[in-house]
């Protein structure tokens, strides 16, 4: 009678712990599926210069790093006028030099990657019933 009573005890425990580790088992799935998608996130920014990667993105890691920090360029937003701006007044007077074919590529990539946001005051409010106080 006591013998299968320690059994029943033994049978509980192995249960409890099967479940626990059942259970800790998934975690790493959630934490596989959060890597992913952290990965893929910094998978589109490039470790090295924290330029995004996408077309043109080689040409501007080859012409526009060797003289100061990428963070000049992502931290900046302009136009494409605005970027055009920036690369003749270094051509002008930081000794940028001519960057034939490669111009518009890099025109490109800037204005579309780095574009002015428009982050700026809500719109006014339309339509609203005033009340007499
Ligand atoms: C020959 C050297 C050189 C190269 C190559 C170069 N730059 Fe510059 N750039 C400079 C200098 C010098 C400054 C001024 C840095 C400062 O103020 O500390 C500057 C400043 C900047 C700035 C900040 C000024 C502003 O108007 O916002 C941006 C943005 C910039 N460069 C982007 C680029 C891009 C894009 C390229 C590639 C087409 C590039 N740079 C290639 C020399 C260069």
């Amino acid at each position: 009678m006591q013998k299968a009573g320690v059994g029943v005890v033994v049978f509980l425990v192995l249960l409890v712990l099967s479940i626990n580790t059942s259970l800790s088992r998934q975690q790493p799935t959630i934490n596989n599926a959060y890597t992913l998608a952290f990965t893929v996130v910094a998978d589109s920014v490039d470790k090295q210069t924290g330029l995004i990667m996408a077309p043109g993105y080689t040409l501007v890691k080859q012409n526009c790093v060797r003289c100061h920090s990428p963070k000049l360029i992502t931290d900046k937003r302009a136009t494409r006028d605005g970027w055009l701006a920036t690369i003749r007044w270094m051509q002008q007077t930081q000794g940028l030099w001519d960057l034939g074919k490669a111009e518009p590529e890099i025109l490109d990539y800037l204005a579309k990657n780095y574009a002015p946001t428009n982050e700026g005051r809500r719109p006014p409010l339309k339509s609203i019933e005033w009340y007499k106080l």
